[in-house]
Parts: structure tokens; sequence; C-alpha cells
């Protein structure tokens, strides 16, 4: 087999990773074993910021994240131990992924939430005026030294 073949062969498999997880729109290397691959073997120049999770037993935790992660891509790539967080994988199935912002912070989200994302909301306990699914929140810098108050518990939409 020709280089050249093995070459188009890996572009085409990189193309079909990106439009399923397009499709599933979480645009995340998770989904696709060879982009992880990639990812983690370059060196990263992204520049990391820092937000925290405020949760109501225990002690705030901290995590960092780079422009363009969810909120839900922070729990994941910094281990954050919030059980059962994130349980549908961003998939707007389980609203496990709820957050409360500061009322300054969530004024400054840049987007308001869908209809999709409202009635997944509707399923979460303790929720707020300043509620959001952290898997539709995309930070960027300006949300360096962001705090989320994490819910006491937790609804997993798919088990009701
Ligand atoms: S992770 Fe399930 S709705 Fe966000």
């Amino acid at each position: 087999m020709s280089i050249s073949w093995n070459v188009f062969r890996s572009v085409n498999y990189i193309t079909m990773c990106l439009v399923r997880t397009s499709n599933r729109n979480i645009l995340n290397v998770r989904f696709c074993p060879i982009l992880r691959l990639i990812s983690y073997s370059q060196p990263h120049f992204k520049e990391q910021y820092e937000m925290t999770f405020l949760r109501t037993h225990g002690e705030p935790i901290k995590a960092k994240f780079k422009e363009g992660d969810t909120i839900l891509d922070v729990v994941v790539n910094n281990s954050v131990d919030l059980d059962g967080y994130g349980a549908c994988e961003g998939t707007l199935t389980c609203s496990t992924c709820h957050v409360i912002f500061k009322k300054e912070d969530y004024d400054r989200l840049p987007e308001k939430p869908s209809d999709e994302e409202l009635d997944m909301l509707d399923l979460a306990y303790e929720l707020s005026d300043t509620s959001r699914l952290g898997c539709q929140i995309t930070l960027s810098k300006d949300h360096d030294g962001l705090e989320v108050r994490v819910p006491s518990t937790i609804n997993d939409a798919r088990e009701s």
C-alpha cells in the first residue's frame, strides 16, 4: 500500500470524525480517538485559564480551561470530582451538567439558552434564574476566574 493511500485514508478518517462530532453538536476530540491522539501529541500552545466549581458540600474545586472548552470539557479534562456530572456527554438529554451562575456572569454569557436547553433545565434540581447546562456553555478568555455553583443533587432526566 502506498504512502499516499495511507495519507488519504488518515485524512478521510479525520474528516469523518469531524463530521460525526459536528453532527452531535459537540466539537470535541473526546469522541474521536485519532483526533485525541493527535491533540495530545502536539504541544499545547493555547493559553490556559482558570475557573472554580463551588459545591454545596465540600471545598471549591479549581480547574483549568482553554478557549473553546465547554464547562463539561473542563470537568472531563480536569477529572473534576462531581459525581454523575455530564452523564449524557453533552447530547442534551440528562441535565446532570446543571450549573448556576452569578447574575453578572449569567448576563455576560454570549448566547441565550436554546429551547432544548430550557426544556432540559426544567428537569434539573435547584433551578434558578441564572441556571444553565454546562455542556452548552463555551468558555473564552473572558471567563478567566469564573465561579459557578454546582447544585447539591443532580437529576438524570433519562432516568425519569
Ligand atoms: S451533559 Fe447531559 S445535558 Fe449536558
